[in-house]
């Protein structure tokens, strides 16, 4: 049985004393929740938000991070950096940094091996763009995606992954995919997991719906046979989140 984990990706938003506040009002409504459950927050936020949930079961988790353990990479922050901090989770591969910083698929199956190296789960992110939904080439993008995101991963590592399938025309718009898009797509995940790494490891790997969750839909998506929690961008800055969490 799988445990659904329920991940708020608060994006480019919060300064460390706005997280403060968001921290103080989420997390007392978080105690005691079914699911796991992680704020992926700026780095700026980090040390903040550790210490807020200090005594919780909330996990914390960075939004990137870069391929290599140290040097010169001006501007980026490492898995090390993360790890002495108390961070246990980094979002891999979101389609934002996949379309706007040119993340491709080679760079984050460096980084995905880079975290799991230091202990720290990834949630890799998936999905297709509308015009590629329109073509009827989803389950093969996002297959590829997969293939080349946790290529040479051994089946214990892949254990240690999160997936998260955020069809990119249902970020931030406020359409959801329905229940059975959704299922359909991770199901397919689910295959191309097995492929790779055997099915018995397919089926303990978690995979996330992610793209216009709210407190309405939550509930039915997470209900689905091969969707196993969410990640929550726009809803998780609100006390939406927790309500989602409680679905
Ligand atoms: P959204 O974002 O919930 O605001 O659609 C999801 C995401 O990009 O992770």
């Amino acid at each position: 049985m799988r445990k659904k984990i329920i991940a708020g990706n608060w994006k480019m938003n919060q300064t460390p004393m706005q997280a403060k506040q968001l921290c103080d009002m989420l997390c007392p409504q978080l105690e005691h929740a079914a699911a796991d459950v992680v704020f992926c927050v700026p780095f700026t936020d980090l040390q903040t938000v550790l210490d807020a949930v200090q005594g919780t079961d909330i996990a914390v988790g960075a939004q990137n991070m870069h391929f290599a353990d140290q040097g010169a990479y001006t501007g980026e922050i490492s898995a090390p950096m993360l790890k002495e901090m108390g961070v246990s989770y980094v979002v891999l591969g979101h389609s934002e940094r996949r379309e706007y910083f040119a993340e491709t698929d080679s760079a984050i199956n460096q980084k995905v091996k880079q975290a799991l190296a230091y202990g720290l789960t990834p949630i890799v992110c998936c999905g297709e763009t509308l015009e590629q939904r329109e073509a009827n080439i989803t389950i093969e993008w996002v297959r590829m995606q997969l293939k080349l995101d946790l290529a040479g991963l051994s089946e214990q590592q892949a254990k240690g992954v999160v997936i998260a399938y955020e069809p990119i025309w249902a970020i931030g718009t406020g359409k959801t995919a329905t229940k059975e898009q959704a299922q359909e797509v991770c199901a397919a995940i689910r295959t191309v997991l097995g492929e790779m790494f055997g099915k018995e490891t397919a089926e303990q790997i978690r995979i996330q719906y992610g793209g216009s969750v709210n407190a309405k839909n939550a509930a039915e998506l997470f209900a689905m046979p091969d969707i196993d929690g969410g990640l929550v961008g726009g809803a998780s800055l609100k006390e939406e989140f927790a309500q989602i969490v409680r679905s």
